[in-house]
């Protein structure tokens, strides 16, 4: 079906009878406002679109077609007088343009192009499926060869109630590959349940995992239901499983063995079925040979291991994620980007990308809000990645004369960015009370990467 936006009686007729002849079904309307009325609840195959309506323009009608449905082919129909505006409108993504009068063999032609050309567009992009894989997955974006590995694994395992252990560094989709899994087995219909143990204080860990009962200890008013009872016929996600402490660990291997708990306090086993995905930063083999980790838990939670490659491995993945935060943010915050320009997006390919996935979510959120506009330029990048891009454009055959000439750096005020970044993780921890969720909810990092940093100044000594 075809949507024929056109005012003038004449020329609505014209196009009508043309387009009807060639064998479609024709909806005609000859104001804007009622075009994207009915773009919202349907999908023709293609717009004819007169750029001048009585109550809103066709530019209008175009972005909104665009916004709704992105694959919509638009062929815009303009005055002679307005040639200039059907050029911009195909800039903006229209299909092509007819000037007024045209024949029709002209318009038939012009239609039957845009719909060959959208029916090839969605032909390659099944193919593609085929051939490379899916690009989506449950949650996922990508189409490296490196997570059309994962999604393999999470596909073929699915079905099994075996423990998966997923590593992969901060950043990289642990969490996510958790809910994948979930969704994608028969669990699906039942709770999803996740634990962060680095983000517990260790005495109440026991009583999160397990429940307890009222009067277990001073502060236990009332019964509490625990995360693995809660996950029944479930998933239960224990995230950061390394930061379990032994005796607890010696609890979990127990349920594991005989499928019961015991809450906190009381004395009655209970029965329950959860499937165990299971969640680490570091490497739980050598926390197994430093003798933080049990060997009999390890090879009970390891059965399945699933490691979640970093982003800065699939740069073909790179500008796909982008583009998927853009279009999210983009409709959370009411603003209108398009794309990215070509220095951002070498920037983004280029670029390491230590905090992964969520980091790169993070920047363009971060551009998003704080900018307007089509396209993002590298001037809205944030600062550290345009020092980057400096850095990795400076000149390597730069002469010393030159830098020696060059502007005095600012280099006294410049602190070294570990103490910039420990200096906001004790603002957000005084904040928030030393609350851990919350601080790292205000430094957009997740509980565990902020645990994490805390330890790793502990064990350098440079926090108490
Ligand atoms: N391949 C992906 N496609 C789309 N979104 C992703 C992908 N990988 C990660 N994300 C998003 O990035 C963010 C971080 O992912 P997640 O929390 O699963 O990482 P993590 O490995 O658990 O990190 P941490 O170790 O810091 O807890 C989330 O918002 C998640 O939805
Ligand atoms: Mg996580």
């Amino acid at each position: 079906m075809i949507l024929l936006v056109e005012d003038s009686p004449t020329a609505a007729h014209f196009c009508e009878k043309c387009l009807k002849e060639e064998g479609y079904q024709v909806v005609t309307t000859g104001l804007g406002q009622q075009a994207m009325e009915f773009l919202n609840w349907a999908a023709p195959a293609a717009v004819v679109l007169d750029l001048v309506l009585p109550d809103a323009s066709g530019m209008e009608v175009l972005k909104y077609a665009q916004k709704l449905h992105p694959d919509l082919p638009v062929i815009v129909v303009t005055a002679t007088n307005l040639v200039d505006v059907a050029v911009e409108s195909m800039k903006r993504g229209a299909y092509d343009f007819l000037v007024k009068p045209f024949p029709a063999e002209r318009l038939a032609i012009t239609v039957r192009n845009a719909l060959l050309r959208k029916a090839l567009i969605e032909e390659v992009a099944e193919l593609r499926q085929v051939v490379v894989g899916p690009s989506r997955f449950h949650g996922f974006i990508g189409q490296s060869t490196a997570m059309q590995a994962v999604y393999r694994v999470i596909d073929s395992v699915a079905t099994s109630k075996a423990s998966i252990f997923i590593r992969g560094e901060s950043g990289t989709g642990k969490e996510l590959a958790a809910q994948a899994i979930h969704k994608a087995s028969p669990r699906h219909m039942k709770p999803f349940i996740a634990l962060n143990c680095a983000a517990i204080p260790h005495d109440f860990l026991e009583s999160h995992l397990f429940g307890h009962v009222k009067g277990a200890f001073t502060g236990a008013t009332a019964d509490r239901i625990g995360a693995v009872k809660a996950a029944q016929d479930g998933t239960l996600f224990l995230d950061e499983i390394c930061e379990m402490p032994l005796e607890l660990q010696a609890k979990l291997l127990r349920f594991l063995q005989t499928g019961e708990i015991i809450p906190v306090g009381s004395h009655k086993a209970e029965i329950v079925d959860v499937r165990i995905v299971a969640a680490a930063n570091r490497d739980p083999l050598e926390e197994v040979h430093t003798g933080d980790f049990r060997e009999d838990l390890y090879c009970r939670l390891h059965v399945i291991p699933l490691e979640l490659p970093p982003l800065r491995e699939r740069e073909e993945d790179v500008m796909m994620l982008a583009q998927h935060f853009l279009a999210k943010c983009n409709a959370e915050e009411g603003k209108h980007f398009a794309g990215f320009d070509q220095d951002v997006t070498a920037l983004l390919r280029r670029y390491d990308w230590p905090g992964n996935v969520r980091q790169l979510e993070n920047i363009v959120r971060n551009m998003v809000v704080l900018n307007d506009g089509e396209t993002a330029t590298a001037a809205m990048m944030p600062g550290d990645l345009q020092r980057f891009a400096e850095k990795s454009l400076w000149p390597a055959n730069q002469n010393t004369e030159d830098l020696m000439l060059s502007e005095p750096s600012p280099c006294d005020t410049i602190k070294p960015l570990w103490l910039v970044e420990k200096e906001a993780v004790m603002l957000a921890l005084d904040f928030t009370n030393q609350d851990i969720p919350q601080a790292a909810a205000l430094l957009q990092l997740s509980p565990s990467m902020l645990y994490r940093k805390l330890q790793a100044w502990k064990t350098q000594g440079a926090v108490a």
